[in-house]
């Protein structure tokens, strides 16, 4: 069975996970603004699921149509072949959005989909009522300048959520994004990597995830694993990833001034099953002098939006920087949304990537 599918991320990730969809071998691959498309069969909706770091979720294009109007709408949605993916008792939830369409009103889009949806199901099971009663086949949709896109939503809980982060500190940073920080600082698990404003260690323990190249899904279950129409062997593709990881000796350290902070990184990272490859500590970034040849160096120190404010979140920029002077061999990439951030660290950035972390525009500081 050839299926479309659409992989939605986080801004500024979408050339990140286009290549890593291209490396899991998925065909077709289309970045768009927000989101990646490509082509594959039931197998490669697991294996995307268990494999990818920066996707949000996998969601199965069903199909799109004009939608100016209501009747267009439904008689669109009415038209697709909801039958290859709902079974006669599944539940089918609606939810979606609109931007820059004629129709604007949610209720009445819900209301209108699902009936449609309904109308579909009832003449192919010949039932005059839908029972809802089994599994959930969450249909999503997107309405884009009059033209509705239909999905199917085959993850449940967004993929950032590996399992291994009941725990976290006040402002922590997506898995999804810490991923893709690192992957972008170029570290491939050699060489010295260190977080000095860790948290909750998000971004040394994805470091170390990516290292091992242990599969960020393994850790937790996805909503189309209850399914009953595609059934790919969940088991078989976790099975493959877990023959894929590799072990040699990291140098991933992680610190934070605060000890509540590395108390939780440290249970993140054994709940990860990563806690043997970082070293974990409690230290001032403002006094950083980690004595090796040096490395690559990924962060989320306070903006001073969330966390302190501007004036304090700076002070700390200017003592790490400070403290930066006195040492070589360290490639910093710092995430913040602080346009001033280089003038306070005092150096220039090589490079700044465009990235949201969650709400908050941020530039990506390559030194
Ligand atoms: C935005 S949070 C980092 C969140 C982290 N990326 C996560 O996912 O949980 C910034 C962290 O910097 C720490 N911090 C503040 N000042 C510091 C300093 N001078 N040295 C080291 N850490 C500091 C705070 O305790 C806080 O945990």
């Amino acid at each position: 069975m050839e299926l479309e599918f659409c992989a939605p991320c986080l801004f500024g990730l979408e050339g990140p996970l286009g290549n890593e969809l291209r490396h899991l071998g998925l065909r077709d691959v289309r970045v768009e603004d927000g989101r990646v498309y490509f082509t594959g069969g039931p197998r490669d909706m697991a294996l995307t699921n268990i494999r990818s770091r920066f996707a949000e979720r996998v969601l199965i294009v069903v199909g799109r149509t004009e939608a100016g109007d209501f009747d267009s709408l439904f008689e669109g949605v009415r038209a697709m072949e909801w039958e290859k993916f709902i079974p006669r008792a599944g539940a089918f939830p609606v939810k979606g959005y609109t931007h820059q369409s004629a129709i604007t009103s949610m209720p009445a889009l819900q209301r209108s989909i699902n009936k449609a949806v309904a109308a579909r199901l009832g003449r192919v099971y010949g039932l005059e009522r839908l029972p809802e009663t089994g599994e959930t086949y969450q249909i999503q949709f997107a309405l884009v300048r009059d033209e509705a896109t239909l999905y199917i939503d085959t993850t449940g809980p967004g993929l950032h959520k590996r399992g291994y982060r009941p725990d976290q500190v006040e402002a922590p940073i997506r898995e999804t994004l810490a991923a893709a920080l690192v992957d972008i600082s170029g570290y491939r698990g050699r060489g010295d990597f260190c977080d000095p404003f860790c948290g909750s260690g998000t971004i040394a323990i994805e470091a170390a995830l990516a290292a091992k190249n242990r599969a960020p899904g393994l850790g937790r279950s996805f909503t189309a694993e209850s399914w009953k129409n595609i059934r790919p062997d969940w088991e078989n593709v976790r099975k493959e990833a877990r023959s894929r990881e590799f072990d040699r000796d990291y140098t991933i350290f992680a610190s934070d001034i605060d000890p509540d902070a590395v108390k939780i990184a440290r249970r993140n990272a054994e709940r990860a099953g990563v806690d043997k490859l970082i070293r974990f500590s409690v230290a001032d970034a403002g006094k950083f002098a980690l004595s090796t040849n040096g490395g690559i160096i990924v962060t989320n120190p306070p903006y001073g939006e969330r966390l302190l404010d501007i004036r304090a979140a700076r002070e700390i920029m200017r003592d790490f920087g400070k403290a930066m002077k006195g040492i070589t061999g360290w490639k910093v990439n710092i995430i913040s949304s602080d346009p001033e951030l280089e003038r306070y660290f005092g150096y220039r950035a090589a490079k700044v990537r465009k990235l949201y972390n969650g709400m908050i525009k941020c530039g990506y500081f390559m030194f």
